[in-house]
């Protein structure tokens, strides 16, 4: 078995197979491995004369950068895959599968023009060569072009559901892209991602039992093969929760919801993970919006340890996707903030920095939810990471910070950017070494959870004694120094004791 990029680098003969196996490896749900070995077999290909494998290796760098929101990144490899291919004949399949590829990318930008032109122009150059289509993609051209035109569906849908100034106009184009594409649908694969578009379609026109009857009748049909229906399924129950919001049926909306979080979890395409948590996200905070109108901040984090059942749905989802972390980590979090910012309160040099309780506990609890956004391989990768790796894990701050920002968490977010910061300008993603004291004490809540748990690099947990001496003595340099006292304090009292969450972890 070969398990490194170097490796698959040294396979000049057979970069086909070498694309392949990535590819193999990518749908089983390890991008991080397939992105290794197609950054290492593009440049390798093109060296060789290869520039049809080094520009679809560039079309599948590109759509991994997309995926992590990278999309300077995927822009560049976009253009390096161009260059490469103009060697090769103008109706070369990967040409069109790099330009299809660009308007995903472009869609996720809600670049919704740019993204309807390089569709087009994917489906237009791929059919002026079906011969040629055989060989790449792992589909079969019949396969191929319903999958693509679907893309269009997809597309117009997804502007209908995004974007406040789509023209009504898109109803109607998607109803007759979707004739297309259900014209080439011959498998069972591209029937279902047809008949799920129809039920997509439905709720769009505001036929919404019209779209719940698809639905379930897709959820219920027996003669699919099984693993078609569960790539379906995570989509299709977000469906169901977004059409139970439409009714006002708020805890059905939920329901469906906890289902479709629980199914991503039994299958993880990068793609279908990122859509639904990302419409979910979406219904979580229209169920807010909805209940108290133009809602401010503070009144919801304050109801979140009552009715909390959706932020700790999502926080679970997200603590689940990543093994190293021990369940209930963000809950361990906001209960030991809680007493270290109670214990701050009675230090007289804190009162310039006021810290608010609700504030700090919700960005306690929600403080690694920009982990939903980290592809599943890297949070639990057993390997090193390489650097590139380590900056993408880092950057699960700023995703975190950005979700909450979009949910109107703005003075929550500010919080949750400095959960990782240090004292000293050692932490990240700034590592400018300028901490707030609210963001002080959730970085050491944070850093002493850390200690009293069993970790990714398999540091056997520190009884709580030994992680206070430690945030107290060698990793002094990196807190806050009022966040310390009130450490310190909250030893001394017996408060930390009896937090019972920092045992067993
Ligand atoms: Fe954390
Ligand atoms: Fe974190």
């Amino acid at each position: 078995m070969l398990d490194s990029a170097e490796e698959w680098g040294r396979l000049p003969s057979d970069f086909e197979n070498a694309f392949r196996c990535a590819e193999l490896i990518y749908l089983n749900g390890d991008e991080c491995a397939a992105e290794e070995i197609w950054r290492a077999l593009a440049p390798a290909a093109q060296r060789a004369g290869r520039s049809d494998v080094a520009t679809y290796a560039s079309a599948r760098i590109a759509r991994c950068a997309s995926d992590w929101e990278e999309y300077d990144e995927a822009m560049e490899w976009y253009r390096r895959g161009l260059a490469w291919s103009r060697s090769l004949p103008h109706s070369h399949p990967a040409r069109a599968a790099l330009v299809f590829q660009r308007g995903t990318t472009h869609q996720m930008l809600d670049e919704w023009g740019k993204a309807e032109k390089d569709f087009l122009k994917g489906l237009h150059w791929e059919g002026m060569d079906p011969e040629l289509t055989v060989h790449w993609d792992g589909m079969e051209p019949e396969v191929l072009r319903p999958y693509r035109s679907n893309a269009l569906v997809d597309l117009c849908l997804d502007r209908l559901h995004r974007d406040p100034s789509a023209p009504s106009s898109l109803v109607g184009e998607a109803a007759s892209w979707l004739d297309y594409a259900r014209q080439g649908a011959t498998t069972p694969r591209t029937q279902a991602l047809v008949r799920a578009n129809e039920a997509e379609l439905a709720w769009q026109l505001g036929e919404l039992r019209e779209a719940v009857r698809r639905t379930r009748e897709l959820l219920s049909d027996t003669s699919l093969p099984a693993d078609v229906l569960d790539r379906n399924k995570p989509w299709l129950y977000r469906l169901l929760a977004m059409v139970a919001l439409e009714q006002g049926d708020l805890s059905e909306a939920q329901l469906q919801a906890g289902y479709a979080l629980d199914l991503l979890g039994t299958w993880r395409y990068p793609y279908v993970e990122r859509v639904v948590v990302r419409d979910l996200l979406a219904i979580f905070t229209r169920k807010h919006q909805s209940r108290y109108g133009r809602y401010r901040e503070e009144a919801v984090l304050g109801t979140l340890a009552e009715e909390g059942g959706w932020v700790f749905a999502l926080v679970d989802y997200m603590e689940t996707r990543d093994v190293y972390l021990v369940p209930g980590h963000g809950r361990a979090v906001a209960a030991v903030s809680t007493v270290l910012g109670e214990a701050a309160a009675a230090i007289p040099t804190a009162r310039n920095g006021k810290v608010d309780r609700v504030y700090l506990q919700g960005a306690a609890l929600l403080h690694d939810i920009g982990k939903l956004k980290i592809a599943w391989s890297l949070l639990n990768r057993t390997r090193p990471l390489a650097p590139i790796q380590e900056r993408r894990f880092q950057r699960h701050v700023v995703l975190g910070a950005r979700i909450l920002e979009d949910m109107g968490f703005s003075m929550t977010a500010r919080l949750v950017e400095e959960h990782h910061e240090r004292a000293d300008g050692s932490g990240f993603p700034c590592g400018l070494g300028e901490l707030s004291l609210a963001g002080g004490l959730l970085a050491l809540s944070e850093a002493l959870v850390d200690r009293c748990s069993r970790t990714k690099h398999r540091r056997p947990p520190l009884p709580v004694e030994d992680a206070v001496a430690w945030c107290l003595g060698d990793g002094a340099a990196g807190f806050h120094p009022v966040a310390l006292e009130a450490l310190e304090l909250a030893a001394e009292s017996g408060a930390l004791a009896s937090v019972g969450a920092l045992r067993n972890r």
